[in-house]
Protein backbone atom coordinates (compact mmCIF):
# COMPACT_ATOMS: atom_id res chain seq x y z
CA UNK A 1 0.00 0.00 0.00
CA UNK A 2 2.50 2.89 -0.70
CA UNK A 3 0.08 5.12 1.30
CA UNK A 4 0.62 4.27 4.31
CA UNK A 5 2.60 6.81 6.01
CA UNK A 6 5.34 5.83 8.77
CA UNK A 7 4.35 4.67 12.37
CA UNK A 8 8.45 3.99 13.33
CA UNK A 9 8.27 5.55 17.11
CA UNK A 10 11.44 8.40 16.65
CA UNK A 11 13.04 8.31 19.84
CA UNK A 12 16.26 5.95 20.26
CA UNK A 13 18.79 6.12 22.33
CA UNK A 14 21.57 8.18 21.16
CA UNK A 15 25.08 8.23 21.06
CA UNK A 16 27.09 11.46 20.99
CA UNK A 17 26.61 12.63 17.62
CA UNK A 18 29.38 13.87 15.34
CA UNK A 19 28.28 16.35 13.59
CA UNK A 20 30.49 18.76 11.44
CA UNK A 21 31.52 22.41 12.35
CA UNK A 22 30.00 23.25 8.51
CA UNK A 23 26.42 21.47 9.28
CA UNK A 24 26.55 23.29 12.76
CA UNK A 25 26.83 26.64 10.92
CA UNK A 26 24.69 26.14 8.42
CA UNK A 27 21.74 24.59 10.83
CA UNK A 28 22.15 28.29 12.62
CA UNK A 29 21.79 30.32 9.61
CA UNK A 30 18.67 28.39 8.57
CA UNK A 31 17.45 29.04 12.14
CA UNK A 32 18.28 32.86 11.93
CA UNK A 33 16.72 33.00 8.32
CA UNK A 34 13.60 31.57 9.62
CA UNK A 35 12.83 34.35 12.76
CA UNK A 36 12.77 36.39 9.82
CA UNK A 37 9.30 34.71 8.49
CA UNK A 38 7.92 34.77 12.24
CA UNK A 39 4.42 35.69 12.83
CA UNK A 40 4.30 37.61 16.04
CA UNK A 41 1.89 40.96 15.91
CA UNK A 42 1.19 40.23 20.21
CA UNK A 43 4.74 39.50 21.58
CA UNK A 44 7.00 41.06 19.35
CA UNK A 45 9.40 37.89 19.70
CA UNK A 46 10.48 36.82 16.86
CA UNK A 47 11.81 32.77 16.74
CA UNK A 48 13.38 30.59 14.27
CA UNK A 49 14.46 27.17 14.48
CA UNK A 50 16.17 24.62 12.52
CA UNK A 51 16.11 20.57 13.59
CA UNK A 52 18.74 18.37 11.72
CA UNK A 53 17.55 15.21 11.28
CA UNK A 54 19.66 11.73 10.92
CA UNK A 55 19.06 11.51 7.37
CA UNK A 56 21.00 14.97 7.08
CA UNK A 57 17.89 16.84 5.93
CA UNK A 58 17.46 19.94 7.93
CA UNK A 59 13.96 21.79 8.39
CA UNK A 60 13.04 24.56 9.76
CA UNK A 61 10.11 26.90 11.27
CA UNK A 62 9.48 30.20 13.15
CA UNK A 63 6.98 31.33 15.78
CA UNK A 64 3.32 32.01 14.77
CA UNK A 65 0.59 33.69 16.75
CA UNK A 66 -2.81 34.08 16.72
CA UNK A 67 -5.40 36.61 17.81
CA UNK A 68 -6.83 33.82 20.34
CA UNK A 69 -3.58 33.47 21.63
CA UNK A 70 -3.26 30.24 23.16
CA UNK A 71 -3.60 29.05 19.40
CA UNK A 72 0.15 29.62 19.11
CA UNK A 73 2.74 27.86 17.45
CA UNK A 74 6.02 28.08 18.94
CA UNK A 75 9.26 27.84 16.14
CA UNK A 76 10.32 24.74 17.08
CA UNK A 77 7.23 22.80 16.98
CA UNK A 78 6.63 24.15 13.64
CA UNK A 79 10.25 23.17 12.95
CA UNK A 80 9.92 19.63 14.12
CA UNK A 81 6.70 19.25 12.56
CA UNK A 82 7.87 20.26 9.20
CA UNK A 83 10.96 17.73 9.21
CA UNK A 84 8.12 14.66 10.00
CA UNK A 85 5.92 15.60 7.17
CA UNK A 86 9.11 14.58 5.35
CA UNK A 87 8.86 11.14 7.11
CA UNK A 88 11.92 12.35 9.59
CA UNK A 89 11.78 10.43 12.32
CA UNK A 90 15.12 10.36 14.03
CA UNK A 91 16.26 14.12 15.58
CA UNK A 92 20.04 14.33 15.93
CA UNK A 93 19.97 18.86 16.63
CA UNK A 94 18.18 21.49 17.03
CA UNK A 95 19.07 25.12 16.53
CA UNK A 96 17.15 27.96 18.34
CA UNK A 97 17.60 31.92 17.04
CA UNK A 98 16.25 35.17 18.43
CA UNK A 99 17.25 38.23 17.41
CA UNK A 100 17.33 39.59 21.02
CA UNK A 101 20.44 39.92 23.73
CA UNK A 102 19.05 36.94 25.49
CA UNK A 103 19.48 33.60 24.85
CA UNK A 104 16.19 31.54 23.87
CA UNK A 105 14.98 28.89 25.95
CA UNK A 106 12.41 26.04 24.68
CA UNK A 107 9.70 26.25 26.37
CA UNK A 108 8.60 23.02 27.96
CA UNK A 109 5.68 21.87 25.44
CA UNK A 110 8.57 22.30 22.62
CA UNK A 111 10.93 20.12 24.75
CA UNK A 112 8.33 17.13 24.90
CA UNK A 113 7.87 17.61 21.31
CA UNK A 114 11.37 17.27 20.59
CA UNK A 115 11.49 14.26 23.15
CA UNK A 116 9.12 12.60 20.83
CA UNK A 117 11.96 12.10 18.37
CA UNK A 118 15.08 11.97 20.43
CA UNK A 119 16.23 11.55 23.61
CA UNK A 120 19.04 13.75 24.36
CA UNK A 121 19.68 15.73 21.16
CA UNK A 122 21.93 18.53 20.47
CA UNK A 123 20.45 22.06 21.33
CA UNK A 124 22.20 25.09 20.38
CA UNK A 125 20.94 28.22 21.80
CA UNK A 126 21.66 31.58 19.46
CA UNK A 127 21.41 34.72 20.62
CA UNK A 128 20.94 38.18 18.31
CA UNK A 129 24.81 38.49 18.37
CA UNK A 130 25.04 35.66 17.14
CA UNK A 131 26.75 33.63 20.31
CA UNK A 132 26.16 30.48 20.67
CA UNK A 133 25.19 28.42 23.85
CA UNK A 134 25.17 24.59 23.14
CA UNK A 135 23.16 22.31 25.66
CA UNK A 136 21.67 19.00 25.58
CA UNK A 137 18.03 17.48 25.52
CA UNK A 138 18.07 15.44 28.40
CA UNK A 139 19.45 18.35 30.21
CA UNK A 140 16.41 20.57 29.42
CA UNK A 141 14.24 17.54 30.20
CA UNK A 142 15.72 15.16 32.70
CA UNK A 143 13.79 11.86 33.90
CA UNK A 144 11.34 12.71 30.60
CA UNK A 145 8.61 10.48 29.85
CA UNK A 146 8.59 9.61 25.83
CA UNK A 147 7.07 7.12 23.33
CA UNK A 148 9.56 3.87 24.32
CA UNK A 149 6.99 3.86 27.92
CA UNK A 150 4.50 2.87 25.83
CA UNK A 151 5.72 -0.78 24.45
N1 LIG B 1 8.26 30.96 21.53
C1 LIG B 1 8.88 30.14 20.63
O1 LIG B 1 8.57 30.15 19.44
N2 LIG B 1 9.85 29.33 21.09
C2 LIG B 1 10.35 29.37 22.34
O2 LIG B 1 11.34 28.70 22.60
C3 LIG B 1 9.72 30.19 23.36
C4 LIG B 1 8.52 30.95 22.94
C5 LIG B 1 7.29 31.93 21.02
C6 LIG B 1 5.84 31.71 21.36
C7 LIG B 1 5.31 33.12 21.21
O3 LIG B 1 5.04 33.37 19.84
C8 LIG B 1 6.46 34.01 21.61
O4 LIG B 1 7.61 33.21 21.51
C9 LIG B 1 6.34 34.57 23.01
O5 LIG B 1 6.07 33.57 23.92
Amino acid sequence: MGLKPKQTKGAAMDSPEQISPEIIEELIRRAQAAYQSAYVPYSHYPVGAATLWESGRISAGCNVENASYGLTICAERNAVFHGAYHGERRLKAVAVAVPTDTFPSPCGACRQVLREFSQDCLVILVNGKGQTKTTRLSVLLPDSFGPEFLG
